[in-house]
């Protein structure tokens, strides 16, 4: 374990990868606590709809640079806003899942929004949920958490997801994104997913959502009892 008092600040932090349950799990854990969301998965998923309905491509990066100065990005009670307009449901396509990675893998746009992450969790109680939210961007953090699944069970979940708002694709071709979606963020230079140091692993494969709240929030109360 690690040294962060876990009596002390506020945030508690989330990570694994894609279909893991995680956005579901932080939402229910947040609510029991009486504390906020954050699900920076979406934000990076509104910065690649924002960059790729300019055509900015990953490999521009002096545009992207410049085109994100312009980029008024925020999160309000779990929707998120670019230049105040609601893109909360576009950004869960096919297309952002395929485009994504490559441009969450760029420097310039982790550095942005490694401030925008920060500032939206200053001052307040937090869950946080994402890639490398116990490892990069809150390390203080004194409870973190890990959920995994196989694969899948991931890819099972996300092709669910997907056809109960009527996108038509199958569930290997699902699979396959969901695994090389994997591969990216994992093995990326800056931020990959890394079981972070101190963090309580869960597989939740074959936990229900209300037994995965249930372990956490255990593990919460017994840290906290001090
Ligand atoms: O959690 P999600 O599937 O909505 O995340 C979408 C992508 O955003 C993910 O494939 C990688 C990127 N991401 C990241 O690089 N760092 C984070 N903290 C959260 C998400």
């Amino acid at each position: 374990m690690g040294t962060a008092d876990p009596c002390k600040g506020n945030i508690i932090t989330i990570d694994g990868p894609a279909g893991a349950g995680k956005s579901t799990v932080a939402r229910l854990v947040a609510e029991r606590l009486g504390y906020e969301y954050l699900d920076t998965g979406a934000i990076y998923r509104g910065i690649t709809y924002f960059l790729s309905g300019r055509s900015i491509r990953p490999s521009e990066d002096g545009n992207i640079a410049h085109a994100l100065e312009e980029c008024a990005i925020s999160i309000e009670e779990g929707r998120v806003f670019i230049d105040g307009v609601d893109v909360s449901d576009k950004i869960r396509s096919p297309e952002i899942d395929l485009a994504v990675s490559a441009y969450s893998a760029l420097h310039t746009v982790r550095s942005f929004l490694l401030q925008i992450q920060r500032k939206a969790a200053s001052g307040r109680k937090m869950v946080a949920e994402g890639r490398d939210m116990g490892s990069v961007v809150f390390p203080e953090a004194p409870i973190k958490f890990y959920l995994d699944a196989s694969l899948e069970v991931r890819a099972t979940r996300r092709w669910r997801e997907l056809n109960a708002k009527g996108i038509n694709i199958t569930l290997e071709e699902v699979r396959k994104q969901v695994q090389r979606r994997d591969q990216l963020d994992s093995e990326r230079e800056l931020s990959p997913l890394r079981v972070p140091e101190d963090a309580h692993i869960i597989d939740t494969s074959k936990r229900s959502l209300d037994e995965v709240v249930n372990v956490i929030l255990a593990v919460i109360e017994d840290q906290r009892a001090c």
